[in-house]
């Protein structure tokens, strides 16, 4: 991954190939930003000018690129829209701030080292433009063999090379590296961005590689690496403890299911949480089969687990005095001689029985059974995610997830958690009323209802698996979880790893005894 620092240095005599500056969107056409001001005085004050010929409006995402004035060791200048300007006296917002550096690295792949001078005000921009650049930089391209001779069958033989390489340094400039809150800031964003670009490495991995077995051996080596305490149930063990739910699910798949549980503790922990995701490491909708055009993209469906595995390795290595469990219910939902039939009864691990309507509304079966498990150690709160319902991606489209709970002020927290770190995210209600659509007349639920309000029925199908007195939120992520479209700030084409930085942010408020 990207190697960061904070640095004093000044533009004008730092060794890199670029230097990437602010600008903004003001009135009058484009406004260099704070920061940039060695550059600007380079240019004889008319760098906004230089800018506005090139083309560029400060428009959020857009990246100029610029050869740098005369005496600078650096050869480019990259500017990157900020949007808006901000009010007069106040800064940008982090967000704006994360985006554009995620654009800048992005478009800087290739190059060794940029030093980045965007607009600072405190230690939490830098930790903002620090994330930026480390997701910004991401890029999947294990299974690419990059025009290397791969052998004589090879069809990538004689290809051009068609991956370029990740930004390998980059130089914060603007921070103070001796400041304890910076460092801090740097730090942070470093385990958030590390552990968040290898959700999205799982959710990437094809199907046929990551099965429920390799997930759980992934999950227990990092577990191991952090302190963190681990524990599989494979199907021997599902089957002695009555998990219906998972192993329904997984009844069709030559790859058996797994329930992972991540045990994370602190001794100074005053609080605990239990994070629950939904695994399915491949989605085929199962005997109620997923036609084609809905199916290819379906190994994002372990996106919630990969998101509740990386925030809690993030808990540990922050150290955070909180409990953090994490459950991952891992699961491959595909047809077969022995896979469970729409109109099959499972008996789940709450004792509840469950008639399978539609063996493609899965995702609800496995985490039936994980929050019940979750819900026997009673923490303080339960959150699950989860790429559950296309109704939802209907609801709130492509970069935005759903939150449901039991709870409303703690749906509020968990809003606000998400809105603080820049993830966006939108309350839904769970209206009664769409309960009765679920009542089977051979079973205590069905798990399927009324098709309008499909998302929040799943919602209330899940509620009915949450312990008595528990305080639960429902994250579904079906929207924002994968991008099929191109990339664009911080985020890549592929799995974006949504959900991981409200988790790490709720467990951080719930150390700081700020959570309910
Ligand atoms: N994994 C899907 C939901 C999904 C769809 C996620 C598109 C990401 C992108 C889920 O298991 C599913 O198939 N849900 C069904 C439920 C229905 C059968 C009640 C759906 O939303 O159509
Ligand atoms: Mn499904
Ligand atoms: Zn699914």
């Amino acid at each position: 991954m990207t190697a960061l620092t904070l640095s004093t240095a000044a533009a004008p005599g730092l060794r890199a190939d670029a230097i990437v500056i602010g600008v903004a969107k003001g009135a009058e056409g484009p406004v260099v930003a704070p920061g940039a001001e060695a550059v600007d005085k380079a240019y004889d004050g008319r760098l906004a000018g230089v800018l506005e010929t090139l083309g560029a409006s400060g428009a959020e995402g857009e990246v100029t690129k610029l050869p740098a004035p005369a005496g600078f060791k650096a050869p480019l200048v990259v500017a990157v829209g900020l949007g808006a300007e901000p009010e007069k006296d106040s800064g940008f917002d982090a967000e704006a701030l994360r985006r554009a550096a995620g654009a800048a690295s992005r478009g800087l792949a290739g190059s060794q080292k940029a030093a980045f001078a965007l607009p600072l005000t405190d230690a939490a921009d830098a930790g903002a433009v620090a994330e930026g650049v480390l997701l910004g930089a991401y890029s999947f391209d294990v299974y690419k063999n990059n025009g290397k001779d791969t052998g004589k069958d090879s069809r990538a033989k004689g290809k051009a090379k068609n991956g370029k390489a990740p930004l390998a340094e980059a130089a914060l400039l603007g921070g103070k590296p001796r400041d304890r809150a910076y460092k801090a800031a740097i730090e942070r964003a470093t385990a958030v961005a590390e552990e968040l670009n290898r959700a999205r490495d799982l959710i990437n991995m094809p199907p046929n590689d990551l099965d429920p077995e390799a997930f759980a051996a992934i999950a227990q080596t990092a577990a191991k690496e952090h302190g963190i305490k681990v524990q599989v149930l494979d199907v021997k063990a599902l089957e002695k403890g009555g998990y219906g739910g998972i192993l329904g699910v997984g009844a069709g798949s030559a790859a058996g299911p797994r329930l992972v549980k991540l045990s994370y503790t602190s001794s100074k922990a005053k609080k605990h949480l239990a994070f629950v995701g939904k695994g399915i490491t491949y989605d085929s909708g199962g005997i109620s089969l997923k036609p084609a055009g809905h199916n290819e993209t379906m190994k994002c469906d372990m996106s919630g687990a990969a998101a509740v595995f990386a925030a809690v390795v993030a808990a540990a290595r922050l150290g955070l005095e909180v409990n953090v469990t994490g459950w991952l219910a891992l699961a491959e939902n595909m047809p077969s001689g022995s896979a469970t039939r729409p109109g099959d009864v499972l008996r789940m691990y709450s004792g509840k029985t469950v008639e399978v309507l539609n063996t493609d509304a899965e995702g609800r079966l496995v985490l039936a059974d994980a929050l019940w498990a979750a819900s026997e150690e009673t923490p303080d709160a339960i959150v699950d995610v989860a790429t559950l319902t296309g109704a939802m991606m209907l609801a709130l489209g492509n970069r935005t997830f759903g939150i449901m709970a039991n709870d409303d002020a703690f749906r509020t927290a968990v809003h606000e958690a998400a809105a603080e770190v820049g993830e966006p995210a939108w309350p839904m209600p769970l209206p009664e009323h769409l309960r009765k659509g679920m009542d089977s007349p051979t079973a205590d639920i069905a798990n399927m209802g009324e098709r309008m309000g499909g998302g929040l029925v799943a919602g209330l199908f899940l509620r009915e698996f949450v312990g008595e007195g528990i305080i639960w939120a429902h994250l579904d992520i079906a929207g924002p979880a994968f991008n099929d479209g191109g990339p664009f700030g911080y985020t890549p084409k592929g799995g974006t790893g949504t959900a991981v930085r409200t988790l790490v942010r709720l467990a951080e408020l719930a150390a700081a005894g700020d959570l309910g």
